[in-house]
């Protein structure tokens, strides 16, 4: 039903907080930019807001909120092609998400697993932010009526929570259709990218060590160090992906091989069959500094020069609030709100 009342639109976003990881990129970015040209209208939002719901040194947020549309660009996003922006310069986002807050129940925050690995031990000390993280997610999702959301496999609860938000609006308020239901799109061998030195835990920007993961800022020589050091077996690979059961480390290499050369996993572990580490880590150090290398020099440039940024940051905004206002004011509207001017 959503497909034929609603155009197709993409919508996604990252949190400028800290380092972009590899798992950003495979995970999300490559694919936003995969998106393009397909179909649909793509929105891709740089997530200030969501950023400081756990502290952000302000001049830090700045510049990772640069860093990050510079990422986009460097990675394919065409501004022209897509809209890009940052989320706290179009106000929709925050005043849906309230909304939403009275949409969404206290019941279905508790059942969020990511706040609960976030919040840990610590629940009565973190931020009603964090714990309202998923419905301003809801409203960045909704307030452009969007039909498709790529991420990676972490945020598909984050989604579904959406589309239960987007539902009992609709029932509340006797308005069928009026939202969408949105589909979460999670695709590829990279829906998880796991940390280099433990293969049962995600890559992440936070992670203890720096050797456990590849920010897109690495130089080519710290990602094939990194790459050449990332934890093994002393196996050879097999010839199949099942024999890759109980060797989390060996199959995040290989996924992580076959997301940067567009392939399937299956299709990389036919190729490098019998193939030791000795070959194999080399060939994935190679793979990778070609791929990112190009992308964090263009980033490097790109930061040179941040008052671009900030204007395709800022006309980017102002056609997503071209998207995101209309369809906040009719939400006030059904809500019952009185709009005399
Ligand atoms: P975040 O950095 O938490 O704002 O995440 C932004 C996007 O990157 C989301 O779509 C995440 O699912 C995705 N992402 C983050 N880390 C990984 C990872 N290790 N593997 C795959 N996707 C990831
Ligand atoms: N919660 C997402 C993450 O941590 C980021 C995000 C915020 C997002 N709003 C979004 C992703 C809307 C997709 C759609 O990765």
């Amino acid at each position: 039903m959503t497909e034929a009342v609603h155009t197709r639109r993409v919508f996604s976003g990252i949190k400028p907080s800290g380092g972009l990881t590899l798992g950003n990129y495979l995970g999300a970015i490559k694919r936003f930019v995969d998106m393009q040209g397909q179909g649909f209208e793509t929105v891709y939002c740089v997530v200030d807001m969501h950023a400081i719901t756990v502290w952000q040194d302000p001049t830090e947020l700045k510049h990772a909120t640069r860093e990050l549309a510079a990422a986009y660009i460097a990675s394919g996003i065409d501004p022209d092609q897509s809209i890009l922006f940052n989320q706290s310069q179009v106000s929709a986002h925050a005043e849906l998400g309230w909304i939403f807050n009275c949409v969404a129940r206290v019941g279905w925050m508790n059942r969020m697993t990511q706040f609960k690995d976030k919040a840990g031990s610590n629940a009565e000390q973190v931020s009603l932010g964090l714990y309202a993280y998923p419905s301003l997610m809801a409203a960045d999702i909704l307030t452009y009526h969007a039909t498709h959301v790529p991420v990676g496999e972490d945020q598909k609860q984050h989604v579904e929570l959406t589309r239960d938000i987007a539902a009992k609006f609709n029932h509340d308020f006797k308005v069928p259709d009026f939202f969408p239901q949105p589909e979460p799109i999670i695709e590829g061998p990279a829906k998880r990218v796991m940390n280099l030195r433990d293969g049962t835990k995600k890559m992440s920007k936070s992670g203890a060590s720096d050797m456990e993961r590849i920010n897109m800022t690495d130089s080519a020589e710290l990602i094939a160090k990194k790459l050449k050091k990332a934890k093994t077996d002393p196996e050879p690979l097999p010839d199949n992906l099942d024999d890759l059961k109980g060797r989390p480390e060996a199959r995040n290499l290989v996924d992580i091989y076959a997301a940067l050369s567009d392939q399937t996993s299956e299709a990389v572990i036919s190729e490098y069959a019998g193939a030791q580490w000795g070959r194999f880590k080399p060939a994935l150090a190679d793979l990778a500094v070609d791929k990112l290398s190009p992308i964090s020099t263009r980033m490097a440039e790109l930061m040179d020069d941040p008052a671009e940024i900030d204007r395709i940051l800022a006309k980017g905004a102002d056609k997503a609030a071209a998207i995101a206002e209309p369809i906040l004011a009719k939400t006030y509207d059904i809500v019952g709100f009185v709009r005399s001017r």
